[in-house]
């Protein structure tokens, strides 16, 4: 069911910082910073020739990678994205299956303007794992 890896988020509290590193020294061909109000993050996209890495800094109060920075004050991976053709199909096949998907269970639109779903990491091995209609 599911496709390519589409990009691994790492969570920062400080993305221009996190960007100089992917960018400077290790070389990195990088996005411009975009605020995501509706997501409570920051995101910076590093592009590499085969995946993609997502740079999160927390915006505003209560954004949803806030708790996950104090518990990792250095930062850290914060999830997985994975393609999927019809993710509505993918949400009931995996919901049949036991699977928790996280807020209302109904795809939002994410930062690459495609919708998206989050699953439950404890149903994943630990590890936050993102949907993205591809
Ligand atoms: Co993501």
């Amino acid at each position: 069911m599911i496709g390519r890896l589409n990009h691994v988020a790492i969570a920062v509290s400080d993305i221009d910082a996190a960007t100089a590193i992917y960018r400077d020294t290790l070389g990195a061909d990088v996005s411009s910073r975009q605020e995501q109000p509706d997501h409570g993050v920051s995101t910076v996209f590093i592009n590499l020739p085969n995946t993609k890495i997502e740079l999160l800094e927390p915006l505003g109060d209560d954004s949803p990678i806030a708790k996950f920075l104090e518990k990792n004050p250095s930062g850290g991976i914060h999830h997985v994205c994975y393609e999927v053709d019809d993710i509505l199909v993918a949400r009931d096949k995996l919901v049949a299956d036991g699977a928790r998907v996280l807020g209302d269970g109904e795809p939002k639109i994410g930062a690459h303007g495609k919708p998206v779903l989050f699953l439950h990491p404890k149903d994943f091995l630990g590890t936050l794992t993102e949907l993205e209609e591809a």
